[in-house]
């Protein structure tokens, strides 16, 4: 791979894991299951391959109004990543940061989200972003308030800073898994000038490979940013 034409930021919409399970004939709690294995395997690949920072889209503002029984599988999930799998994250010098509106999440999920940002390792070298409860209409009207608060014009550096991605480069590269060919709130200011990929491999079967095929696709791109 030429690390040159490596993403510095790639974000993944990891869609497909019902549609996964539904095939096989199983609950769709077992496919979000095989999606968070997949999730794991992933941010490994990603680190070796020196990529820095992989935000993964695992709860949508919408999506929480699934029915409760998905959802308590889903936060069942995070209980679990937040405290047995984070702590292999944090010995390969990684750290998790998490965005979105937490405040409707159970008050213990709160928490390990919160104690996790603030365990993790302050020289990490990947960055592991948890998109939870997220949508970007949300993030840029809350944004909006905070500078209304503040009585402050901002300008796009400014505006970035109250994005609950602050501090975050823009994704170079988006990856929609699942087949549909939609962003779903998901990093919309962020992503102005992102690369778009979309594969309709759904999200438990989206291995290093298929991961590796999309940088393939991101390095053939030229990325212009209006110029000529
Ligand atoms: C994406 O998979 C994961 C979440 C939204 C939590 P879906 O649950 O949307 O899977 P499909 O799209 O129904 O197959
Ligand atoms: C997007 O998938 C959200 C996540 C992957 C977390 P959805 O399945 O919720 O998106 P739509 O409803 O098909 O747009
Ligand atoms: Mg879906």
């Amino acid at each position: 791979m030429d690390i040159n034409k490596l993403p510095l930021h790639v974000g993944i919409i990891m869609d497909g894991n019902g549609r996964w399970a539904k095939k096989r004939l199983m609950p769709r709690s077992l496919g979000h299951k095989s999606g968070m294995n997949t999730m794991i395997r992933l941010a490994e690949h990603a680190q070796k391959l020196g990529i820095k920072y992989l935000t993964v889209y695992a709860l949508s503002t919408e999506n929480l109004s699934r029915p409760k029984d998905e959802l308590d599988g889903l936060f069942g999930l995070f209980r679990d990543y937040f405290t047995e799998n984070i702590k292999k994250l944090y010995k390969s010098n990684s750290r998790v940061k998490v965005i979105g509106d937490l405040s409707a999440l159970p008050e213990d999920i709160q928490k390990l989200l919160i104690d996790g940002e603030k365990d993790s390792p302050a020289d990490a070298q990947f960055t592991l972003v948890f998109a939870i409860n997220y949508g970007s209409r949300a993030e840029i009207v809350n944004a909006v308030n905070a500078a209304v608060e503040k009585g402050e014009k901002v300008d796009e550096g400014k505006f970035s800073s109250l994005l609950y991605t602050s501090g975050l480069p823009d994704p170079d590269l988006i990856i929609r898994t699942g087949g549909e060919l939609r962003l779903s709130n998901f990093l919309l200011y962020q992503s102005a000038y992102a690369e778009l990929y979309f594969t309709d491999v759904l999200f438990p079967d989206f291995s290093a490979k298929e991961f590796d095929k999309a940088l393939k696709a991101y390095a053939g791109r030229t990325r212009r940013f209006g110029k000529i």
